[in-house]
């Protein structure tokens, strides 16, 4: 990890000395870019593999001209870092659920990346003259619990916008994901770099440093329902994915997104698929870029908001108001415990408190689940540790080996 950011940087250092080589030789900088466009040239659909980028990035190296930029393998490898290659992950949990904090802190930990909470609000607490204009409710009145909801989310775009960060992760309290999420991203950030969905070009700024690309307002990643538009299934890219949950472990919604999206039989399990986001909803996790957090800030909250956040959002996505993808099947997935804690609304009475609890948990569309994963790798039996490595001079181990080896049996 260390030696790949010291080669970014050290690309990066070598990039400005060759442009102030090339200005000062009198090249124009159009010029100079040309011969290293591959990031934006591709193949529609096509789109590089690990070991391809790879090997574009060394023959990238071993050409003639210094490096201008980094290689798409060295921006996927920023999914490698503690934000997962964005700006910040941010998690919405209520002030009061500290077992689900404890819990993402955990195995956000174990999994090796950071979080920063952005507190839930009960809806309650929310004036009704700070709820948008919404003359044009959709589903009936706003529930407490969606006000709340709406309102915890607006707090995380607007920390995006407060801050100086580019793209931002939004996830939720309850989730999980595959103990491989780095690899994941990675491959993720790899596609996006050769998005072959993009309408426009990536700009420099984005091929030097944005491992997701910038083209877009909100990337689902966490969604529990979805559906590509009905008369544009011919846009999607889909790639081979070493993490891809299998079909019995992929939710039916998923299955049949994929289905209408061209990847069935035995793609399914392998491949994943990024297509322009049209009918996803839940909030469970989604990256904003900075234009994303404006938009959503504008069409859910300062023009209007007609109904519960993640509808609302979906609704501007079929209206082509935002824009967005998606990517199917999402690397995070709600995490269930039955009974009342896998709701932060009112306690059901007819509902047991804890349910299963965590050691009952399960999560579905993950093949590795990073919670099972954390569980099994901090297990220990401490005291057979002891035995088996022989340690302590105990008068029972003295004996032992003080015994003559005994020779092997033929
Ligand atoms: C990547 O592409 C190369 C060359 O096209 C191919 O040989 C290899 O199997 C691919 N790897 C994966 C993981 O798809
Ligand atoms: C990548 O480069 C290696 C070493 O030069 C070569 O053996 C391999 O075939 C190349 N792979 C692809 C997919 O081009
Ligand atoms: C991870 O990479 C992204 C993209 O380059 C960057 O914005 C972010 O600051 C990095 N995070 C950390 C913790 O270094």
């Amino acid at each position: 990890m260390a030696t790949k950011l010291w080669h970014f940087y050290f690309f990066i250092a070598l990039s400005a000395a060759f442009i102030i080589g090339v200005i000062v030789g009198s090249y124009s900088l159009s010029e100079a870019f040309t011969d290293h466009e591959y990031l934006c040239t591709h193949d529609e659909g096509q789109s590089l593999n690990s070991t391809e980028a790879v090997n574009a990035s060394t023959s990238d190296l071993a050409s003639d001209a210094p490096a201008l930029e980094p290689s798409p393998s060295d921006l996927a490898s920023m999914a490698w870092n503690e934000s997962l290659g964005f700006g910040e992950i941010l998690y919405v949990s209520m002030p009061d659920r500290t077992d689900r904090q404890d819990a993402m802190n955990l195995a956000a930990s174990m999994s090796g990346f950071k979080l920063r909470l952005i507190n839930g609000i009960d809806g309650a607490t929310v004036s009704t003259k700070a709820i948008p204009d919404n003359d044009d409710l959709r589903w009936g009145q706003l529930k407490p619990s969606e006000v709340g909801c709406w309102r915890a989310h607006a707090n995380a775009w607007r920390y995006v916008l407060d801050s100086d960060m580019e793209t931002a992760l939004i996830v939720e309290d309850d989730i999980d994901w595959d103990k491989n999420i780095h690899q994941v991203l990675s491959d993720l950030s790899l596609q996006m770099q050769s998005n072959s969905l993009r309408t426009v070009s990536p700009t420099d700024h984005e091929r030097t440093s944005a491992p997701y690309g910038l083209d877009w307002d909100v990337l689902f990643m966490g969604q529990c329902y979805d559906e590509a538009h009905p008369k544009r299934q011919d846009l999607v890219q889909a790639y081979d994915d070493p993490n891809v949950p299998s079909r019995k472990d992929t939710e039916d919604v998923f299955l049949k997104q994929m289905e209408s999206l061209g990847v069935k039989g035995n793609d399914v399990g392998k491949k994943r698929l990024l297509s322009p986001a049209y009918g996803p909803f839940c909030t469970m996790g989604y990256a904003v870029t900075r234009r994303g957090a404006q938009r959503l800030l504008l069409h859910l909250s300062y023009l209007r908001l007609r109904g519960p956040v993640d509808m609302d959002m979906m609704w501007n996505l079929q209206e082509g108001k935002i824009r967005g993808y998606s990517v199917t099947p999402p690397p995070f997935s709600a995490w269930r415990v039955g009974g009342q804690k896998d709701s932060d609304n009112k306690p059901a009475p007819n509902l047991p408190l804890s349910g299963k609890g965590n050691r009952g948990g399960w999560s579905r569309n993950i093949k590795n689940s990073a919670r099972v994963a954390m569980v099994n790798e901090l297990a220990m039996d401490n005291w057979k540790d002891y035995t088996n490595n022989n340690k302590g001079a105990g008068p029972a181990k003295q004996a032992e080996k003080g015994k003559p080896e005994e020779p092997k049996s033929q």
